[in-house]
């Protein structure tokens, strides 16, 4: 890692701007927003124009098993990879920033850094990293945890979308092969710099430019289901019942007052509520909902997730419902690497912008890639804070400084001489 001062390496602003909205085009709905599930067609088309883009960068272009898409430029030293780049997948109704601009910043960065100085001395890859979001199947950070070796052996058939296909029905589909899945597993690199928005409203409410994370948040996701009896909505008197909906009601509501006691920056969310049997004149006999919880502190998450199931029996023995509470995952909150977030300081200095250190309450690719390698991110601004909506957006000034920070510190990690170590 570079010592001396890191000199600015400046990407090419409306080239990167261009990049955004070519593939903001992929998978963009009529109402807006846009939708690109793990293994779809707009999926697929989006991994093909991001290998196009690597490829017209000048980079070796290769697919792996699940489908994470990489761009190479080989260094002439013997020593780890170094590895950028983000996710290409979304949420439903997404932006067309979240993880796309992480991948787009590390092509041009790349590409920046070649035109000043030649092939790198540690060799580089940009990654398109094949989902983040958990888009189609309860499986966030599949291409990360594909690449460390960290996928269940029975993930691919037991995982199922909305409509009942399997992960490895839907690999087969875009001309995978779930039996060679394995083969994505790699341990040449030893680093990870990922650009992305904040998501948030730190860095416009402070006015400052860059964000460098510190520590990004823990989560766990929760299914709830609530039992109760299934009744005539007319003949049922009120004092009789066993209505589902209601109990869950209850505990929807309960399970934001937990987050909000616990205060910033505990989080909690319900959503993906079903109701059954479903119908106008019935009492609801069953519901189930999810829960997001998050913490950068696991012991208070621990106790965020003891108060939201408390509360949830309670209410249930209250009511005279049954619950069952299920930690469907969990991700332990992860300190950045000391090392590259310095890189990244000096980089932002370097290229004259502000900046500030911050948590990120999103989960990102960097929290599992942390686990095995040294791991870094910096945020540019989303204006009005606004994330996982059709309304995200980041100006391209900001997405520009961002990539050439983010090229200053791949330079300085990967292209600086030995004698600057
Ligand atoms: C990913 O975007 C998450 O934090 O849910
Ligand atoms: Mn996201
Ligand atoms: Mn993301």
């Amino acid at each position: 890692m570079s010592g001396g001062p890191a000199a600015a390496v400046r990407v090419d602003e409306a080239r990167l701007t261009g990049l955004v909205e070519q593939l903001a085009r992929v998978g963009a709905q009529p109402g807006g927003g846009i939708i690109r599930p793990l293994y779809s067609p707009a999926w697929r088309e989006a991994q093909d124009m991001v290998a196009a883009f690597m490829a017209d960068a000048g980079f070796d272009v290769r697919e792996d098993a699940v489908g994470n898409v990489f761009g190479r430029l080989s260094g002439d030293v013997d020593e780890p990879v170094v590895l950028t780049g983000s996710h290409i997948d979304t949420v439903v109704h997404g932006g067309a920033y979240d993880g796309a601009l992480g991948v787009l910043s590390a092509i041009v960065a790349v590409q920046a850094c070649a035109a000043a100085s030649g092939m790198p001395r540690r060799t580089v890859e940009v990654v398109s990293l094949c989902e983040e979001e958990s888009s189609r199947f309860p499986a966030n950070y599949f291409g990360t945890r594909s690449i460390l070796g960290l996928v269940g052996a029975d993930e691919p058939e037991q995982l199922v979308d909305a409509e009942g296909v399997t992960l490895a029905d839907a690999a087969r589909s875009v001309g995978l092969d779930p039996a060679r899945f394995g083969e994505a597993s790699r341990d040449d690199f030893d680093s990870f710099l990922e650009l992305h928005v904040e998501q948030g409203r730190t860095l416009v409410d402070s006015g400052l430019e860059i964000g460098i994370v510190d520590v990004i948040t823990g989560l766990v996701w929760v299914e709830v289901v609530v039992e109760g009896r299934t009744d005539h909505a007319g003949a049922t008197v009120m004092t009789n019942r066993r209505d589902a909906l209601q109990g869950a009601a209850r505990m929807v509501a309960a399970v934001e007052s937990v987050a909000l006691q616990e205060g910033h920056p505990a989080v909690a969310t319900t959503d993906v509520v079903r109701v059954y049997p479903g119908g106008a004149n019935i009492v609801p006999g069953r519901v189930e909902f999810t829960i997001d919880a998050r913490h950068s502190d696991s012991a208070v998450l621990d106790r965020m997730l003891t108060a939201m199931r408390e509360h949830c029996e309670a209410i249930a023995a209250e009511r005279g419902v049954e619950v069952t509470v299920r930690a469907l995952k969990e991700t332990p909150p992860r300190d950045l690497d000391a090392g590259l977030r310095s890189v990244l300081r000096q980089a932002a200095d370097a290229c004259g912008a502000s900046w500030r250190d911050l948590p990120s309450g999103a989960g990102h690719d960097s929290q599992t890639m942390g686990t095995r390698v040294a791991a870094a991110m910096l945020f540019v601004p989303s204006v009005d804070g606004r994330s996982h909506s059709p309304a995200e957006y980041s100006t391209p000034e900001d997405c520009a400084r961002g990539a050439s920070v983010l090229a200053t510190a791949l330079h300085a990690h990967a292209w600086a001489p030995l004698s600057a170590e």
